[in-house]
């Protein structure tokens, strides 16, 4: 497995692989990796010749007095797992190759990010939709993938790419969870034990809410009542939001007919933990 730090030497990788016929993955990370990255490589793997893998902690979707400069790293340890489940090169840049000074440019996605963490997190997606497009057009990948974990996150990478025609197909993985349902996450090292026992409020909440569904109910606001609830019981979890919307357009429900996307964001100590089921 190669590891690259430059725009110039990953091109000229993609360069040869593309002579070699190869078609081309990409899983688009910021490292500190967990199973649920690697199932998105293993993915990547079935699908296409030559994965790559960035690993890259994007500053432009961290907001004032988020978790930047602490988020965790280390390029070592990702380099080992990358390379145990077949990755071919990781791309590596530090911030001023992605962003050299005068940098100048970035894609606002409309509408679907105006909710949910969009909401909360101002500037987050312009930030996520800057770097990938920024990424598809230095790896020029034919597939690129992304975890159902951030269900928002996957609905504003496919919208962007096809507004701006670009010639990617976005690949949704499944979300990886923890033995007792937790959703893996690279935030997930700064739960202590206790806080780490609050977090399966998320996940059992969401399952809850699934169960009552699956039962028959189909008051989205009773659904989302309940899980709010459900939360509040919790004293070390505080909500950011819970909501029920119409998946993939994201639009308002009332019932539940159809898909529906119940997505939650949970402040537990210093993480903001995310998670959503579609019912
Ligand atoms: P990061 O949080 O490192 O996640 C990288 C990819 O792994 C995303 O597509 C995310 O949805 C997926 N992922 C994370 N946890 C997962 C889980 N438990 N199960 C399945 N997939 C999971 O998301 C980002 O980085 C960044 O915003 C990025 C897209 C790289 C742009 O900077």
């Amino acid at each position: 497995m190669r590891i690259f730090h430059t725009i110039a030497e990953i091109r000229e990788f993609v360069r040869q692989a593309r002579v070699k016929g190869h078609s081309i993955g990409l899983v688009p990370t910021m490292g500190y990796l967990h199973e649920g990255h690697l199932e998105l490589m293993r993915q990547a793997k079935k699908q296409c010749d030559t994965v790559i893998v960035s690993i890259f902690v994007n500053p432009t979707q961290f907001g004032p007095g988020e978790d930047l400069a602490s988020y965790p790293r280390d390029l070592d340890r990702d380099a080992a797992m990358a390379e145990g489940v077949g990755v071919d090169a990781i791309f590596n840049p530090v911030a001023e190759e992605i962003y050299p000074s005068g940098y100048s440019t970035y894609v606002d996605v409309e509408r679907i990010t105006e909710k949910l963490c969009g909401a909360f997190r101002p500037g987050h997606f312009r930030g996520v939709a800057t770097v990938v497009a920024k990424l598809f057009n230095i790896v020029k990948t034919d597939y690129a993938f992304f975890g159902q974990k951030d269900a928002q996150q996957v609905l504003v990478i496919k919208r962007m790419a096809a507004d701006l025609n670009m010639e990617v197909e976005v690949i949704t993985v499944p979300t990886v969870r923890e033995h007792d349902g937790l959703a893996m996450s690279s935030r997930n090292v700064y739960l202590d034990p206790e806080q780490r026992q609050a977090a399966l409020c998320l996940s059992s909440s969401l399952n809850r809410a699934a169960a009552e569904v699956g039962a028959g109910e189909r008051n989205a606001a009773k659904i989302r009542q309940l899980v709010i609830d459900l939360i509040k019981d919790e004293p070390l979890a505080g909500i950011d939001y819970v909501e029920i919307y119409s998946y993939p357009d994201l639009e308002p429900v009332e019932l539940i007919k159809g898909s529906a996307l119940l997505a939650l964001a949970v402040k537990i100590g210093r993480a903001r933990l995310i998670d959503n089921i579609i019912l």
